[in-house]
């Protein structure tokens, strides 16, 4: 599952964030998380995970995906790695294609995440930066994806992908996982459609069979999910 989903920050949001990541932001070397297999593929820079500004963003950033129901119904979220900020620009402009580690420790909060999803906040507008699109590898092709500032995409975290060479401005981003209650891509895909189809029938009316049928989406996530 690839989902995009739109204007999950407000502009006001956009705009704190973009301060936040200023040039005087405390940004380092985004080597110094990388496990030795992506350490020769990526260069790029990411905010220090313990400074002031990091702690700001991750509440935002948190806070906005709290009041979206979508990211909700799609994820499922067990437990949310606080999220990290990276910036690619200069020479600090790619990284190449890798998988994300399967479980990701968080110094913030000691927890050791499963990334059944991972996540990227695009935080700077398309046209402020040439190249950096997100690639991911799908069965027959790569797809790319470059969002507006705002909007976030979530993908599978045993997905390839990579961050294209950015050759002009810098790209802003957000990015994080998610460890999900329903471990399987294909049972969140059934819940999440499911969830989809039956919000467009309660706009209908409350028939005695959209409430079968929220039953049976209760029942199946009950018996996959795990808390
Ligand atoms: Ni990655």
């Amino acid at each position: 599952m690839l989902l995009h989903l739109k204007n999950i920050l407000t502009p006001d949001e956009l705009h704190s964030a973009r301060r936040l990541l200023g040039s005087d932001a405390p940004w380092i070397d985004g080597r110094s998380s990388a496990g030795d297999q992506a350490l020769a593929q990526k260069q790029n820079e990411q905010l220090a995970q313990d400074s002031e500004n990091a702690g700001q963003l991750q509440a935002l950033v948190l806070a906005a995906l709290q009041r979206e129901p979508l990211f909700f119904s799609a994820a499922l979220p067990k437990k949310i790695f606080n999220p990290l900020f990276n910036r690619y620009s200069g020479n600090s402009n790619f990284y190449g294609t890798h998988i994300d580690g399967a479980v990701v420790h968080s110094r913030a909060t000691s927890q050791w995440v499963r990334s059944d999803i991972s996540c990227t906040l695009f935080l700077a507008e398309p046209s402020d930066y040439d190249g950096g699109e997100l690639l991911i590898q799908e069965a027959q092709r790569e797809r790319g994806i470059k969002l507006a500032a705002g909007d976030m995409v979530l993908y599978p975290g045993s997905t390839l992908h990579q961050v294209a060479p950015v050759t002009r401005g810098a790209r802003l981003a957000s990015f994080f996982w998610i460890e999900s209650m329903v471990r399987s891509t294909e049972q969140r895909q059934l819940l999440f459609d499911m969830d989809m189809a039956l919000l467009q029938l309660r706009r209908r009316g409350d028939v005695p069979a959209v409430v079968q049928l929220t039953g049976t989406y209760h029942n199946l996530l009950r018996m996959w999910a795990d808390t």
